[in-house]
């Protein structure tokens, strides 16, 4: 048998028809526009086996002390070589300082763990037919005008600034809002995603205020499929099976910090449902 070459280089927009091949291998439900969208934000990396996608990573950086790591796939004729280490290697690096987050599936646990990330909790997904629901009363879409204050209730929760992202949010999903006194105080988003749509982020004060923007959402896309993806500490996991949305899978979140970043104030605003869980 002839081992051949495996070359690594920056993914490119060229790269991203091999790179959804590699995901439905695995069987995730990025279409290619779910990796255009993690791509149009992040730097990314392909392994090449003679021009064929054979492993892909990116790079999320936000702001300069935050990145995510995601996309990890190897090919599975080609794992248990030493190549999911080299492409989290060639990612970390271009990460350089910044705190490193990810969600790990089962069979990424113990590369993360060699390579000194830390679990922080875990993630839970949540999908289905969205059953019929009431909309509730003080719930609205967003107008453009209010983009940017949703940008500043999104760096508020995350904790780092995912500016980059939310444009490219805005440009695809249709955003709901709580306005108190005026100032929007919690807002939810729904784009097209994988087999359906999903809901996220969601951004409020407290789980009733995001109850009611995922209720909202949830009204006006009956019968559609939809996913959630949640913390498991924000409660909400119990609450979306009976709205219909199974507990159908979920991931470990960690971290890897190499320096101390000042901590950012604590926050009024949570993050109750992710982007994804690639990008958090
Ligand atoms: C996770 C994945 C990327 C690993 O790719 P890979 O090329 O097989 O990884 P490597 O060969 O570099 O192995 C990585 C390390 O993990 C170790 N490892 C792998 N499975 C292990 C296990 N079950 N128990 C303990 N260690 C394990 C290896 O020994 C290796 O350690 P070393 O570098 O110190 O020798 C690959 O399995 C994959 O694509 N899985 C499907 C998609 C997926 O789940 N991706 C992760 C998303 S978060």
């Amino acid at each position: 048998m002839t081992t051949r070459q495996i070359i690594i280089e920056e993914m490119t927009p060229g790269h991203l028809d091999g790179a959804v091949e590699l995901s439905r291998q695995v069987e995730w439900p990025h279409r290619r526009e779910d990796w255009e969208l993690a791509q149009s934000v992040s730097r990314g990396i392909v392994a090449l086996e003679e021009e064929r996608v054979v492993a892909t990573i990116m790079m999320t950086p936000y702001g300069d002390n935050a990145a995510a790591i995601n996309m990890v796939i190897v090919d599975a004729a080609m794992r248990g070589r030493g190549l999911g280490r080299k492409m989290m290697e060639e990612a970390l690096a271009k990460a350089g300082e910044r705190t490193c987050c990810l969600t790990a599936t089962r069979e990424g646990l113990p590369l993360y763990e060699k390579l000194g990330f830390v679990t922080t909790g875990e993630i839970v997904q949540h999908q289905g037919e969205a059953l019929a629901v009431s909309a509730p009363a003080r719930v609205y879409w967003a107008e453009s005008g209010d983009f940017a204050r949703l940008e500043v209730l999104d760096r508020e929760a995350f904790g780092h600034d995912r500016s980059a992202l939310m444009k490219r949010l805005f440009e695809r999903a249709k955003f709901t809002v709580i306005r108190d006194e005026g100032d929007i105080q919690a807002f939810s988003a729904i784009r097209p995603f994988g087999r359906g749509l999903v809901i996220g982020p969601v951004v409020a004060r407290n789980g009733a205020e995001a109850k009611a923007l995922i209720d909202f959402l949830l009204a006006h896309h009956q019968g559609k499929f939809v996913r959630v993806d949640t913390d498991v500490s924000t409660d909400l996991a119990e609450w979306l099976t009976g709205r219909g949305l199974a507990h159908v899978g979920g991931g470990i979140t960690m971290r890897r910090s190499i320096v101390t970043h000042k901590e950012s104030k604590p926050a009024h605003h949570r993050t109750y449902a992710l982007v994804s869980q690639a990008l958090g």
